[in-house]
C-alpha cells in the first residue's frame, strides 16, 4: 500500500541518515586524531584529559588570586598618609573647568573648604536630588570614594566627571583641597 511518494521519502530518509552517520564518523575520527596528536603517541583519551584539565583549572585559579592581590595594592589611608599636596594641585586641573576655589560657584559648587564640609551645603548652589540625599561630611574617605567613580558612588549626580582611577591622584588631590 505504499505510493511512490512514500517510498521516495523513505529512501531519502535512509540516504540522509547514512550520510549523517558517515559524516559523524569522519568528524569523530578527525577530532580523535587531533586530540591524540596533541597528547603524544599513545594517548588514551579519557585518561589523558583529566589531569590536563585539572592542571589548567588549577593554574587559572592561582593566577587570578595573584592578580587580585596585586590590584588591591595599598589602601587609601596608607597613600593619604604620605600624600603630596603639590602634586595634587596639578590633579586639580581636571576639576577647574567646573569648580572654583574663591568661594564662587561655577558649574559645580566652590571647593575651598570642602574637606570636612557637610555634603551639599553650599548656599545658593542647585544640587541634584542625588547629592542632596548623600548625607554626611566630605571626609577624606568620603571624597576618595566619590572621586574614584562619581556616578557609581552617587547615582544620579549631575557631576559629569568620569572619576580618578589612581589612588595616588585622589590622595594627593584631597591633600591639596585640605589646604584650600
Ligand atoms: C564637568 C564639570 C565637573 C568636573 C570636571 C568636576 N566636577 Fe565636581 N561637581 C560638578 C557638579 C555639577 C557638582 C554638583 C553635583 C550634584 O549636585 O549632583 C559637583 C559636585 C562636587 C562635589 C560635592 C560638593 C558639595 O558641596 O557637596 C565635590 C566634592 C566635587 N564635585 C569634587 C570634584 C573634584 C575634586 C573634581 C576634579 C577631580 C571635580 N569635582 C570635577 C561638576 C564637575
Amino acid at each position: 500500500m505504499f505510493d511512490t511518494m512514500t517510498i521516495t521519502k523513505a529512501g531519502a530518509a535512509v540516504c540522509g541518515s547514512l550520510l549523517l552517520f558517515l559524516f559523524g564518523n569522519w568528524a569523530a575520527d578527525s577530532l580523535y586524531a587531533t586530540a591524540s596528536e596533541s597528547h603524544g603517541e599513545h594517548a588514551e583519551e579519557g585518561e589523558d584529559h583529566g589531569p590536563t584539565q585539572g592542571y589548567v583549572i588549577a593554574s587559572l585559579e592561582s593566577s587570578s588570586e595573584g592578580g587580585a592581590a596585586e590590584e588591591a595594592g595599598p589602601t587609601f589611608e596608607e597613600v593619604f598618609a604620605t600624600a603630596d599636596a603639590g602634586a595634587g594641585e596639578r590633579v586639580y586641573n581636571k576639576c577647574q573647568s567646573c569648580h572654583k576655589l574663591d568661594g564662587s560657584n561655577g558649574t559645580g559648587p566652590h571647593l575651598d573648604g570642602v574637606v570636612g564640609r557637610a555634603v551639599a551645603s553650599v548656599e545658593g548652589f542647585g544640587y541634584s536630588d542625588a547629592m542632596a540625599a548623600h548625607g554626611g561630611d566630605w571626609t577624606p574617605e568620603a571624597l576618595d570614594a566619590f572621586l574614584e567613580n562619581p556616578r557609581g558612588n552617587t547615582p544620579g549626580t549631575k557631576m559629569t566627571f568620569s572619576g580618578l582611577k589612581d589612588v595616588e591622584d585622589r590622595a594627593n588631590l584631597i591633600a591639596f583641597l585640605q589646604t584650600q
